[in-house]
């Protein structure tokens, strides 16, 4: 117990970032313990957490997976993903402190015992480590592999202690299985244990929406309408599929992207202020911009794939040149589209929004464009440079918010240059920014949902979805229709241009 306190306490500014409460006693059940996502975000996160003293004092983490393994050789894989991957410089006390917490079961769920060797061993910690009963099971395994492993639990749940279900994921491929999913978790778990992750709403900037919009008094009476001529929204991925073209092929972008991290995004910028931050608050002002959001004609959706190119000044193949991915594949891996929310703050205002793989740069960002200056009395070449107020969250990477105005050009003359005002996470709170899987694994443990999805919200977003795949099933694109390394198709630039704006330059 030597670990030293973490280095963000000694910044004033980021004082109380440490000051949450410390979970219950519990066992963290992790099924897909030898998958990609524990290696590099889940097992990070909570080596991260260790650092900071926010796990429990009494905790337990199972490592659940098909391939052979004991204790040790978990202990041993977790540690090198940790020095790996985590964020953390590797500390040996923390690490000595941490990994006798550390269990393995090789187990195949399709196999009937694999429920009763879990129950067998949280039994035993339980009794030797005095956790409770509380449990939080993280399906970090294949959507397919869901429904085995809840009935199983289900089938095993006392009542002793609370219990947690996180699910990864794609939750659904489309409306109907999102459905038939939520009603077998809804058999053995109540809506209030259910943890639907999208990683996005862990990232510190997707927060910090909500905290700028509603902690400071000056943005919400210009939030509407009246005051902003429209919002784009852009999550720029400049990687390809790397080894997932079995999930990709069927999901595309529509799926991977645009029905929850995108959705998200554009339910907080576009919500109400919620009366409270609980999360059924937060969850009911979401819903009902997602309910408001009208089903974009075909005329008001882009849909692309990337061709050969140049990707960060390195060589990039098709997409159907990639692994796995069928030579004709029709799937799309970029789509932009003009969406409305049909409410009285947002009537009439386009939301634009784009997403893809392959483009020019990493980059998520929300932009609010605000109307221009009624009547700027200034000669119209003083004001020549100067463009429309933006408000830019920048959630990825240089994490941040920026505000563009125009400010007189130093001189004797009168002219206007649109200038940024910046604010910096890295540079004002001097603190490495969190992953999201360290919040979301935390909030899980403590028990509070307001960072995750709930049912009817899933269902919205693949409502829209579904009318959108069902519109495209009537045509075949021309792919590929975008060379890696740009920034989509030319006609989701026409899809502005018909409006007489552009996407931001970048
Ligand atoms: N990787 C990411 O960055 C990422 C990001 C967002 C969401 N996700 C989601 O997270 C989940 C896991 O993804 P992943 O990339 O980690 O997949 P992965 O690398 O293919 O790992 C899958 C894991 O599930 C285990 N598993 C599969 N079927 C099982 C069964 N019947 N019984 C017990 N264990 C079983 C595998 O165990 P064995 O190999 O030992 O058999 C393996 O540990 C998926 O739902 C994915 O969509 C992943």
């Amino acid at each position: 117990m030597t670990a030293t306190a973490p280095k963000q306490q000694e910044n004033p500014l980021a004082e109380g970032l440490a000051l949450r409460r410390t979970p219950d006693p519990c066992a963290l059940v992790i099924f897909g313990a030898s998958g990609d996502l524990n290696h590099k975000k889940l097992m990070p996160a909570l080596y991260a957490l260790a650092v900071r003293r926010l796990l429990p004092q009494r905790f337990a983490i199972v490592g659940v997976a098909r391939t052979e393994g004991d204790d040790e050789s978990f202990r041993q894989d977790m540690e090198a993903a940790v020095k790996q991957h985590a964020r953390d410089e590797f500390r040996q006390d923390t690490w000595d402190e941490l990994a006798p917490q550390l269990h393995y079961l090789s187990t195949d769920f399709a196999d009937t015992s694999g429920e009763d060797k879990v129950h067998d061993l949280l039994e035993k910690l339980d009794e030797d480590e005095e956790l409770g009963g509380n449990r939080v099971f993280y399906l970090a395994v294949p959507p397919p592999a869901f429904p085995t492993i809840v009935e199983a639990l289900g089938k095993r749940r006392d009542d002793r202690g609370w219990t947690r279900l996180v699910v990864e994921k794609p939750f659904g491929h489309d409306l109907a299985s999102a459905q038939q999913l939520t009603a077998t978790l809804l058999e053995y778990f109540k809506e209030e244990e259910i943890f639907r992750i999208d990683h996005y709403l862990g990232k510190e900037t997707v927060q910090n929406m909500l905290a700028l919009r509603f902690a400071n008094g000056i943005f919400e009476p210009i939030w509407n309408r009246q005051f902003v001529d429209h919002v784009q929204i852009t999550v720029a991925e400049s990687i390809g599929i790397e080894a997932r073209a079995g999930y990709y092929e069927h999901a595309g972008a529509i799926r991977d992207i645009f029905q929850n991290h995108l959705l998200q995004l554009l339910a907080l910028t576009a919500m109400e202020p919620p009366i409270d931050f609980t999360s059924d608050s937060v969850h009911n002002e979401k819903v009902k911009v997602l309910r408001a959001l009208h089903t974009p004609g075909p005329k008001s959706v882009v849909r692309g794939q990337y061709g050969r190119g140049f990707v960060e000044g390195e060589e990039a193949v098709a997409y159907r040149e990639e692994a796995g991915v069928a030579a004709d594949s029709v799937t799309d891996t970029y789509v932009a589209a003009k969406l409305y929310v049909d409410n009285w703050r947002w009537a009439d205002t386009p939301f634009y929004v784009r997403m893809g793989k392959r483009l020019a740069r990493h980059e998520t960002t929300i932009a609010i464009q605000f109307k221009a200056a009624p009547h700027p009395p200034f000669e119209e070449a003083a004001s020549e440079g100067l463009r429309p107020n933006v408000l830019v969250v920048h959630v990825q990477p240089d994490e941040g918010v920026s505000l563009a105005i125009g400010a007189k050009v130093p001189g004797q003359g009168m002219t206007i240059r649109t200038v940024h005002m910046d604010f910096l996470y890295g540079g004002a709170f001097r603190t490495g920014m969190p992953e999201a899987y360290e919040r979301l694994i935390l909030d899980t443990m403590l028990g509070d949902s307001t960072l995750f999805t709930r049912a009817d919200e899933v269902e919205e977003q693949w409502l829209l979805v579904d009318s959108i795949v069902a519109a495209w099933q009537r045509d075949k694109p021309a792919f590929p229709n975008y060379p890696a390394g740009s920034w989509g198709p030319p006609s989701a630039d026409e899809l502005l241009h018909r409006d007489g704006r552009s996407w931001r330059r970048h």
